[in-house]
Formats: C-alpha cells, sequence, structure tokens
C-alpha cells in the first residue's frame, strides 16, 4: 500500500472495534439519512469494475450519492483500457489522480490488493475472483446484528460453494473475531473450502465441521448463509453443470429448521432458494442488500476521515504479524487465477506461511505452495 493511505482488500483490514463502529455509524444513518446527506461533498468515487455487478456496484454509487458525493467509473473491462491489455497497476496509478476513493472488482484474486499497491488514495475490495468480498460481509454482518440482536454464540451453516465463494472466505474470517462461533460447512465434495482457510481455522481452534447434507444439519443453525455455485470460476464447464444444483432451498427442507433461523445469500440467485422461500419470514437475502448500502456509506466516510460532525483523521491500518521468511522470484503461484499470472511484471512475492510443512502463501491470493 502507498504510505499512509487505508485500503481495504481483506475484512481483516479492519479490526473488530472498527466494525462495530461501522455498524453504529450504519444504524445512525438508518435513523437519519439527512444528517449525512452532505457528509461527502466534492468528494469522487471511482467504480472499477472489471467483472458484472449488479448490488455491489450500484450500492456503493447509491452510497456515494446519498452522501452528496459524486461518481464516476466503469462497469465492464470491455469498457476500459484493460481491453487494450492496460495493467490494473497503471490502472490505478491513473484513476487515483481523478477520485478520492475506489471500488473495485476484478475477475483475478489479489487484483485489488495490487491496485492499492499503485493507488494514492483509499481502494475497496469488491471482490476478486474467488478470494475475498470485505464490503459483502459487512453488509451480512449487519443483517446478523440486527436480526439476531448479538454476533457471538452462533452455529453458522454455510451451504453451496465454499471453494470459489469469495463472500463465504470474508465472512468466516470475520467471523472468527467473535466467541461461541461454530460452523457447519455444507457443500460436496469438490466444492469444499480451500486449504488456507481451513488451516487457519485449525489454527485457530475453530469449531467446524464439513458435510454434504443440508437437511441433516437444519435443526442445529442459527444462520443459514446458502450460497451460488459460481459458474464463471469454473474451467470444467461439465464439472459446472454436475453440482449446479446440489442445494436447493425450499419450504419443506426449513421444517426441522429454528423459529429465529436467519436465512442469508449474497445474491445473485440462480436456483438455490426457491423463491417459495422468500414469503417466510425468516428470509433475510433482500434485507442484506439494505444493509449493504448504509455500510459503505459508513465506510466511504471512515475512509475519507469524514464524520456528519466534520473531518477526523483515519487511523492508521491494524498492526500485520512481520512474516518469519519472505521469498521473492524464487517460486511461483500455481493459482490460474492469481493475478501473478497475468499482471505485467508482477514480482512473485511468498510468505512463509507453515515452517514444518514447508509451506509459502502467495501475498496475492494466499494459495500455499510447498518449497524446500
Ligand atoms: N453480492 C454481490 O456481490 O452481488 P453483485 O455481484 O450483484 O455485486
Amino acid at each position: 500500500m502507498k504510505k499512509d493511505v487505508r485500503s481495504v482488500i481483506s475484512i481483516l483490514d479492519l479490526t473488530r472495534e472498527e466494525i462495530e463502529s461501522l455498524m453504529d455509524t450504519a444504524d445512525e444513518i438508518e435513523r437519519d439519512p439527512e444528517a449525512f446527506s452532505e457528509v461527502c461533498r466534492h468528494k469522487q468515487l471511482a467504480t472499477l469494475f472489471f467483472e458484472p455487478s449488479t448490488r455491489t456496484r450500484l450500492s456503493f454509487e447509491s452510497a456515494m450519492l446519498s452522501l452528496g458525493g459524486s461518481v464516476l467509473g466503469f462497469s465492464s473491462a470491455n469498457s476500459s483500457s484493460a481491453s487494450k491489455g492496460e495493467s490494473v497497476a497503471d490502472t490505478f496509478e491513473v484513476v487515483s489522480n481523478y477520485a478520492d476513493i475506489i471500488a473495485t472488482r476484478h475477475p483475478k484474486e489479489g487484483a485489488a490488493y495490487v491496485g492499492a499497491l499503485h493507488s494514492s488514495v483509499p481502494v475497496v475490495n469488491a471482490g476478486d475472483g474467488g478470494h475475498f468480498h470485505p464490503t459483502q460481509t459487512l453488509a451480512d454482518l449487519l443483517t446478523i446484528r440486527r436480526k439476531k440482536g448479538r454476533l457471538n454464540d452462533l452455529c453458522i451453516g454455510i451451504c453451496g460453494d465454499l471453494k470459489y465463494g469469495r463472500t463465504v472466505h470474508s465472512l468466516i474470517e470475520a467471523m472468527q473475531r467473535y466467541s461461541g462461533i461454530s460452523y457447519v460447512l455444507i457443500s460436496p465434495e469438490e466444492l469444499r473450502l480451500p486449504g488456507y482457510m481451513t488451516d487457519k481455522l485449525k489454527a485457530e481452534g475453530a469449531e467446524y465441521v464439513e458435510t454434504a447434507d443440508l437437511e441433516a444439519s437444519m435443526p442445529k443453525l442459527d444462520v443459514l448463509y446458502m450460497t451460488r455455485i459460481q459458474k464463471e470460476r469454473f474451467t470444467d464447464e461439465a464439472e459446472y453443470q454436475r453440482l449446479k444444483d446440489s442445494y436447493i432451498l425450499t419450504p419443506d427442507k426449513l421444517s426441522s429448521a429454528k423459529k429465529d433461523l436467519c436465512i442469508m445469500h449474497p445474491l445473485p440467485r440462480v436456483n438455490e432458494i426457491s423463491v417459495k422461500v422468500d414469503e417466510d419470514e425468516r428470509a433475510c437475502y433482500f434485507y442484506e442488500t439494505y444493509c449493504g448500502k448504509q455500510m459503505r456509506m459508513a465506510l466511504i466516510m471512515f475512509l475519507l476521515g469524514l464524520t456528519k460532525d466534520g473531518a477526523r483523521e483515519v487511523p492508521k491500518a491494524p498492526a500485520k504479524m512481520e512474516p518469519k521468511k519472505v521469498l521473492r522470484d524464487v517460486i511461483s503461484c500455481k493459482n490460474p487465477a492469481c493475478i501473478s499470472s497475468t499482471e505485467q511484471e508482477l514480482p512473485q512475492v511468498f510468505e512463509l506461511a507453515d515452517e514444518e510443512k514447508h509451506e509459502y502463501r502467495c501475498i496475492y491470493c494466499d494459495s500455499l505452495v510447498r518449497y524446500q
């Protein structure tokens, strides 16, 4: 990151206290939106979306407009100079001259991180491939807090595509900061959580089970987080066709569920939740989109150092542990979805992840590579 610029690439770029303060601000915005309507006057948000979006891009734009700011940007790689071969690094160098803050989505994992390295203004990761989607998590956390009244002591079922579902990875990273959380990870064998995520859960002593059985898991869940099978991340169409209908939530499957279950989905849905479930008062997925705008308003204000009462200093980013060892251009990332596979002259940088297993973590996409 450029010196003294605060970006949000992973949900861990915000402390738990900061996230709770953002949720408090979102509650204030809900109570009195007018009080925030001029906070970002003369500020500009750039939305650089190299991949399709409805909710994230439009809620970011709506958030900035509701704060009295303005927006610019593009909604597909084809309408930007990326289609002529411009790198992510150059794009961010340029656009950070035009805007005060950037929200970006890109199909490559680690693209937002590379963007932030080259931006002189804050960058928010609005989804990088199958990796992370921290602002969806902010919407999810606010939904859970408002609907359940707490973020501790919850059994969370996460169902569907846990391999490529970036919202899943960010949600788990966020929930790990709370106590009394257990996970039921429901997916076909092929779409289980990536190794770098299960390794973290194990290292942190998290309580989790992996299963393929949604109905057997239902009675114990406080939250059920359904996800779409991420067609766009599959390299094998036949495999997608085989797995695409793995889970379809219908009213009868909810018969054994708790009366106060919170049914979530980051959306878009294809057919993972029958529209009949929409009538169930436990369905919270459209409410998530409502929360998303308020959380994005709170985040924009936070990163720009603005409050409804005036400017304030943006706090320094949470300190990260220094890696024990860094390898630079010694090994290369094997993940074809990593930004390092396409970005011009990007150094291959790895940090030691597990000394005993001789595993190194790619700093862009978190993939693990063995090297000794
Ligand atoms: N949840 C989400 O990211 O939706 P979009 O792809 O429509 O932005």
